[in-house]
């Protein structure tokens, strides 16, 4: 099936025109403490398992759309134009033409993101759940969330899960079509709890996820204990949401990613997305958990570490890493 069907089953009998100049729309980022990590389907991006993250509020994307005249789409992000060849420009360009007549209109896609772009830190996931929430803005779809998440999930895999805040599970499903791969936001609250971004690298990742997924997916020994590994963090994570036991939350996420780091390492031609800085602050986190702070991280792909804590201890681990960005992940 491709991309184009799902996009006709989703749209239905929705005329697809324009409906006003502009579209706007802001997704949070999300860093998953249970991580999707190989396809079933690698054109419509659906999981061989579910996935549970966490939104980061304000930080993410703010996408606006506008129609006009030239024969060509452009795309900014950050007030810089992109090269019409670069390979996110290519994707972008690609999505926006499942939502067209061919070479019937261009946009101006205007992207501003809060957070350093490819490099791990889920600028792909904002990127195209705000992608795909300003295309709704201005085609007055009006679409439930539900089918924007499976709209989303076709730019990216984990844009499914960009576009609630808080604790967000991604369906695995089993359809060939997908429609039964979307996320659901979890109705919980944990006002105590924060995440520290350490970006120790802002430059792209010299892998991209998609190829790397593959690439683990085709040569990796261990690939086959990963859904088992991630039945069992799903409902360790769960519970631990419904207990707000903070150890149980932050230590199964740390193994999580640990776990996901260790099938890409076994990978052939081998997968590492470590340098010497993320294995230095990862011995030093281990080490400040021994003296007493309860401080865990979860990596994804890309170099940077996101630090998992709770507010009473937000000092001491500013300190121990001042570069640290916090988001108070349920604060105001
Ligand atoms: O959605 P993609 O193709 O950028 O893949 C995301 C992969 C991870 O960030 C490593 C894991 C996840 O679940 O977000």
């Amino acid at each position: 099936m491709r991309k184009s069907d799902v996009v006709k089953l989703i749209l239905q009998d929705k005329i697809i025109e324009p409906k006003q100049n502009n579209g706007l729309a802001f997704a949070p980022t999300n860093i998953a403490l249970c991580k999707y990590w190989g396809k079933r389907d690698n054109e419509l991006n659906l999981p061989n398992t579910a996935s549970l993250s966490i939104a980061l509020k304000d930080k993410g994307s703010m996408c606006k759309l506008a129609i006009h005249d030239k024969p060509y789409d452009t795309v900014s992000v950050n007030n810089q134009l992109l090269n019409d060849k670069s390979p996110f420009v290519k994707r972008l360009v690609s999505y926006l033409d499942l939502f067209r007549q061919p070479n019937a209109w261009h946009f101006i896609v205007d992207i501003q993101m809060n957070i350093p772009v490819a490099a791990g830190l889920a600028s792909s996931a904002c990127g195209f759940a705000s992608l795909v929430c300003a295309l709704n803005d201005l085609y007055q779809w009006a679409l439930p969330p539900k089918q924007l998440s499976i709209l989303a999930r076709l730019g990216s895999g984990s844009a499914a899960r960009s576009l609630w805040d808080g604790f967000v599970e991604w369906h695995a499903g089993i359809q060939p079509d997908g429609l039964d791969s979307f996320a659901e936001p979890i109705d919980a609250e944990w006002p105590s709890l924060c995440v520290g971004i350490l970006t120790l690298d802002a430059n792209e990742k010299p892998i991209p996820s998609r190829d790397a997924m593959l690439q683990t997916v085709n040569s990796s020994a261990l690939y086959g204990l990963w859904p088992k590994k991630v039945a069992q963090d799903l409902v360790m994570l769960k519970r631990a949401i419904e207990q707000n036991n903070f150890a149980l939350l932050a230590g199964t996420a740390e193994s999580n990613a640990l776990t996901m780091h260790a099938t890409m390492l076994s990978s052939w031609p081998p997968i590492c997305y470590y340098l010497p800085e993320t294995i230095a602050n990862m011995q030093k986190i281990w080490q400040l958990r021994q003296e007493g702070l309860p401080l865990y991280f979860t990596q994804d792909a890309g170099p940077n570490l996101k630090l998992l804590f709770e507010l009473e201890n937000r000092d001491a681990v500013q300190a121990a890493f001042p570069t640290m960005e916090l988001v108070n992940v349920f604060g105001d």
